[in-house]
C-alpha cells in the first residue's frame, strides 16, 4: 500500500501524515523533513536545498526524485509521502521508479482547506527539535509555553513560516504541484477530504477511504 497526501503548505499533510502512520504502520516520508534534518547537518544537499526553500521555492525535480530514490532503494514497507511529488515531473518521476520496483500508487488523498486557514496555522505553528511533534499556538497549543508535551524538547518556529515566505511557497503550489490533482484524477486514485475540521475529524475521514482501510 503506497499512499500520498496532497495538499497546500499548511493543510495539514505533516500533522495527518503522523496520525495515519501510527494507525496503519505505513513508513512516514517527508521530503520537508529530510532537507530540513541535511539543511541541520550542513551537508552539500542541505546548503543546496536551503537556498530553494528559504525563499519558499521548491528543490530541483532531479535533486529530489535521486534523494528519494536512494533513501528508498531498500524499504519493503507501505509509504506513506508527505510533500512529494510535487511537480508533474516528480510524479511521472515516481510512477517511473514504481514500475521498476513493483509498486503502485495506491491512494493519492488531497486535505482540502481554504486559503484564509492556511496563513494562520502555518505563522502560529511551532514544531519539537526533538521528536518533530507539531503544534499550533491557536489551535494545538503546548501545555507548557516553548515545551513539547511528548518528549520536553524545545519548540521552534521553522524559518520558512514568515509571512513573505508563506507567500511565495503558496504560489509555487498553485503553479507547480496543483496540477497533479488532475494527473492523480485521470489515475484513478484520486480522493478529497474535507482538511478544515480537527485533526481528529480528518483523520477519521482519511482513515475511512477505501484504499486506507485495506492497509490496517
Ligand atoms: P514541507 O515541509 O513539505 O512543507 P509544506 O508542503 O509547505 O507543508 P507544511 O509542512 O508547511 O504544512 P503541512 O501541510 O505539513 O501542515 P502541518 O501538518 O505542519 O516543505 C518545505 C519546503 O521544502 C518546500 O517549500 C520546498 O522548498 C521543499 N520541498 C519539500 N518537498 C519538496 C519536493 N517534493 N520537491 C521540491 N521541494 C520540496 O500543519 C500546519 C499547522 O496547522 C500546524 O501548526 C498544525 O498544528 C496545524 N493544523 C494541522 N491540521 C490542523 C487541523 N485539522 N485543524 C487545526 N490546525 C491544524
Amino acid at each position: 500500500m503506497n499512499v500520498i497526501l496532497l495538499g497546500a503548505p499548511g493543510s495539514g499533510k505533516g500533522t495527518e501524515a503522523k496520525r495515519l502512520s501510527a494507525l496503519t504502520g505505513m513508513k512516514h516520508i517527508s521530503t520537508g523533513d529530510i532537507f530540513r534534518a541535511e539543511i541541520a547537518a550542513k551537508t552539500p544537499l542541505g546548503l543546496e536545498a536551503e537556498s530553494y526553500i528559504s525563499k519558499g521555492n521548491l528543490v530541483p525535480d532531479s535533486v529530489t526524485l535521486n534523494m528519494v530514490k536512494t533513501r528508498l532503494a531498500s524499504e519493503k514497507s507501505g509509504l506513506l509521502f508527505d510533500g512529494f511529488p510535487r511537480s508533474l515531473a516528480q510524479a511521472e518521476g515516481l510512477d517511473a521508479w514504481f514500475r521498476e520496483t513493483g509498486r503502485k500508487v495506491d491512494a493519492v488523498v488531497f486535505l482540502d482547506v481554504p486559503d484564509e486557514k492556511i496563513i494562520d496555522r502555518l505563522v502560529y505553528r511551532r514544531t519539537c527539535a526533538s521528536c518533530g511533534k507539531i503544534y499550533n499556538l491557536k489551535t494545538l497549543p503546548p501545555r507548557k509555553e516553548g515545551v513539547c508535551d511528548s518528549c520536553g524538547g524545545e519548540l521552534r518556529q521553522r524559518a520558512d513560516d514568515r509571512e513573505d515566505v508563506i507567500r511565495q511557497r503558496l504560489e509555487a503550489y498553485r503553479r507547480l504541484t496543483q496540477p497533479l490533482v488532475e494527473y492523480y484524477r485521470k489515475a484513478g486514485v484520486f480522493y478529497s477530504v474535507d482538511g478544515s475540521g480537527t485533526p481528529e475529524q480528518v483523520e477519521a475521514a482519511v482513515a475511512a477511504l477505501p484504499g486506507i482501510e485495506k492497509a490496517r
